[in-house]
């Protein structure tokens, strides 16, 4: 076996994040979120925000996967595997219920409490994310989410309460999950929550691009004044920020495919980043704004937080890769993907959701997002989302799940070996969990399989894959065995 080449107390673990797998929707005080007024879909059936509860209907969040009962057997299992660091999210509205409260709910922090305390009786790192595709319904209501600049407000209430309350509990925190889906899909990474395709949470509203820039910048300034409240108050916090990142390859060597991969790679891949590790709008956006008539209203201390609220760590989800073409004839082979979708890549094989599948394409990420920004980085999300098949014995042998983990792995490897300081790696859905696009059970991602169904029914027990032995092996030998 080789040597492992992963630094000293690399962070091996899995990912998760609260409206996809914690359930319990209304329980202990909680109020309704975005995604507990989302119906199911498919991949071919979108998902729909009804703000009125329709009878009949099945919405996904509200069991979930039921982490909120199950939360002391599943975090032993991830224990049993070896996890150094689990990666789930706080529920806005578990903490202030319509986001507008003075005070928070103390049996939503009581919750997390018992969750921290757990992993740490196991040796595992917690790290939280504030905010992962949900927020007070009530927020929308009121002032259409981010797009409202009183957000931030009750943003800062509610992180100021997880950062009082769990000091010494948790060290790595990040923002916004993906927060960068927002410069496609209004809102997508705060307050839409998981309706990719959608147009917006409050479906009246149309997609205004200024709208959704607005709405990003809102969120920028409360990530940056989460760092300073942060920095200034409990000096060993770290707080990371987490894109979704998806290579946009050129797909011909014509100079025009080169641009155009250049500004695509821009707008969705480097432009919230660069505002959150540089601290300031990057020049090439500020042209895109003036060029489409894009005005951001700004209050006049905004730049100085943007500038002293830049991050501690780089953090991203890595799925898969696209192509773009200058050549309207080419536009139409098109792929699926993990909200920024593309032009297809002849070199490509795809999952069955339509995602191309592409482990060099992390080592290239990886070696860009270093050669920007030098930042300490964890991949906080990777995966392959499959249909698995229980055998009569309950066993579930999905090599496709370890075969494409492996390759990523060994890329990682690469790209450690180029000299990217890579610090961790938390694979999506470490158990199985709602899916964000579809609201399906069936596109499953976990180690351990969970007994529950599209139509709602199961009996929400849990069981290991093959996959679980295999990343246990991982794990223990540092990464060094793959086989
Ligand atoms: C990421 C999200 O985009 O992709 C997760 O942060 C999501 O919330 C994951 O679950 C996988 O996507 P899906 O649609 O297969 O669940």
């Amino acid at each position: 076996m080789a040597e492992s080449v992963f630094c000293d107390g690399f962070l091996w673990g899995g990912a998760t994040a609260a409206n996809q797998y914690e359930g319990a929707w209304d329980v202990d005080g909680k109020g309704v979120s975005i995604p507990d007024i989302c119906t199911g879909g498919s991949a071919t059936v979108s998902k729909r925000i009804t703000p009125e509860f329709e009878e009949g209907t099945l919405y996904p969040s509200h069991e979930a996967v039921d982490f909120y009962h199950h939360y002391e057997e599943d975090i032993a299992l991830f224990a049993e595997m070896g996890f150094k660091v689990f990666r789930m999210s706080v529920n806005w509205s578990r903490i202030f219920p319509t986001g507008m409260e003075e005070e928070p709910n103390e049996a939503g922090l009581a919750f997390y409490d018992r969750v921290f305390d757990c992993c740490r009786a196991h040796g595992i790192e917690p790290l939280v994310t504030i905010s992962h595709y949900e927020m007070p319904y009530a927020l929308v209501e009121r002032c259409n989410g981010w797009e409202g600049r009183e957000c931030i407000e009750h943003f800062m209430r509610y992180a100021r309460s997880l950062l009082d309350r769990f000091n010494g509990k948790v060290k790595y925190w990040l923002t916004f999950n993906e927060i960068n889906t927002g410069t496609r899909v209004p809102g997508m990474s705060s307050s839409l929550g998981t309706i990719k395709g959608y147009t917006g949470a409050r479906s009246d509203l149309p997609d205004l691009p200024a709208v959704r820039f607005q709405a990003l910048h809102h969120q920028f300034v409360a990530s940056a004044e989460v760092v300073c409240y942060a920095h200034a108050a409990y000096p060993d916090v770290l707080v990371g920020n987490m894109a979704l990142f998806a290579p946009m390859y050129p797909l011909t060597c014509d100079p025009h495919d080169m641009l155009l991969s250049q500004s695509e790679m821009h707008m969705l891949n480097w432009f919230c980043s660069d505002v959150q590790v540089r601290g300031s709008y990057p020049g090439y956006i500020k042209r895109y704004f003036s060029e489409n008539g894009i005005e951001i209203a700004m209050e006049p201390q905004d730049e100085q937080i943007l500038r002293e609220g830049t991050v501690d760590f780089f953090t991203f989800s890595y799925y898969m890769s696209c192509c773009v073409s200058a050549d309207p004839a080419k536009q139409a082979d098109k792929t699926g993907g993990n909200v920024f979708g593309g032009v297809r890549n002849p070199f490509l094989k795809a999952s069955e959701w339509g995602w191309q599948v592409d482990p060099e394409g992390l080592r290239w990420s990886l070696n860009e997002i270093w050669d920007r920004y030098q930042l300490p980085i964890m991949i906080v999300e990777n995966g392959l989302g499959a249909k698995d098949v229980v055998e009569e014995d309950g066993s579930i042998h999905d090599q496709y799940r370890i075969d494409y983990l492996r390759s990523h792995i060994q890329q990682m490897e690469e790209a450690v070996k180029d000299g990217v300081n890579l610090i961790g790696y938390t694979p999506w859905g470490c158990i199985d969990l709602v899916s964000a696009s579809t609201g399906e059970m069936r596109k499953r991602y976990g180690f351990i399989y969970v007994d529950k169904h599209d139509d709602g029914t199961g009996t929400l027990a849990r069981s290991r894959k093959d996959s679980f032995y295999w990343y246990k092996k991982v794990i223990e030998s540092k990464g060094a065995d793959l086989s």
